[in-house]
């Protein structure tokens, strides 16, 4: 079982890499961010509630994160390891992570990436990304744009702008980010589990320097 988090501030290539990551390994993508948009496609009070949060770019409380994630992690899925994005956040998050693992005779977090852009960089990734309706891939109008402007080249569905993804709510995540999720860096470093890699660089690049730092670059598909 091998479990990794992908660690890094918002528009730094987590779901692009964990998504690819998943398809190559064996490992179940969990994105804490994807579970609060699907439950509130299904207009459950989980979805609702973390709107309130998702909107203001504030986090959801650790209580309510915590507990989703921990849940979703018992499924069958996961029984060969998990990739994280977005998940842990907080000291709270990662110590309860810590804990639910050692519970559940599940190995420790084997590795954790982080995913190093200048401030810059991400401003204009989270602006020009578009996200599919209906299969959820992720384009960029700067970097990678679909062929038909907002028509999903995949499955044909509608592309649009996350909510949060205005230049103010994006600013205030970055900050939130710096406040409360950086200090993950170093909690990290001193479990010495923690790898840097340069997410500046073209996707595929950033994806086999990940699949160096697992070992996994002999064997992924
Ligand atoms: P979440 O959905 O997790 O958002 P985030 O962490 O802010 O990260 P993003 O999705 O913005 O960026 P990403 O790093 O995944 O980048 P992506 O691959 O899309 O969280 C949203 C909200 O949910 C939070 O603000 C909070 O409210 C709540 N939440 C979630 N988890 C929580 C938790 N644990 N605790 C509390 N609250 C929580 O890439 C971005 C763009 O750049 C895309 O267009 C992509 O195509 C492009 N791109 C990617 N890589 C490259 C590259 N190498 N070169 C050029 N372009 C690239």
């Amino acid at each position: 079982m091998l479990n990794v988090i992908l660690l890094g501030p918002p528009g730094a290539g987590k779901g692009t890499q964990a998504k690819t990551l998943s398809e190559r390994t064996d490992l179940a993508h969990v994105a804490s961010g994807d579970l609060f948009r699907a439950a509130l496609r299904e207009g459950t009070e989980l979805g609702m509630l973390a709107k309130s949060y998702m909107d203001r770019g504030e986090l959801v409380p650790d209580e309510v994160v915590i507990r989703m994630i921990l849940e979703r992690i018992q499924r069958p899925d996961c029984a060969n390891g998990v990739i994280f994005d977005g998940f842990p956040r907080t000291r709270d998050q990662a110590t309860a992570l810590e804990a639910a693992l050692v519970d559940k005779h599940q190995s420790k977090i084997a590795a954790v990436l982080y995913l190093d852009v200048p401030q810059d960089v991400l401003l204009r990734r989270i602006a020009g990304r578009q996200t599919c309706k209906t299969c959820g891939a992720t384009y960029n109008i700067y970097y990678f744009p679909s062929h038909r402007p907002g028509i999903c080249d995949a499955c044909g569905g509608k592309l649009y702008q996350r909510s949060d993804d205005s230049i103010e709510t994006a600013q205030h995540r970055l900050d939130v980010y710096f406040e409360q999720t950086m200090p993950l860096i170093e909690h990290y470093r001193l479990q010495g589990c923690l790898h840097e890699v340069d997410g500046r660089r073209e996707i595929s690049l950033v994806t086999e320097a990940m699949l160096i730092a697992l070992s996994l670059n002999g064997t992924a598909k």
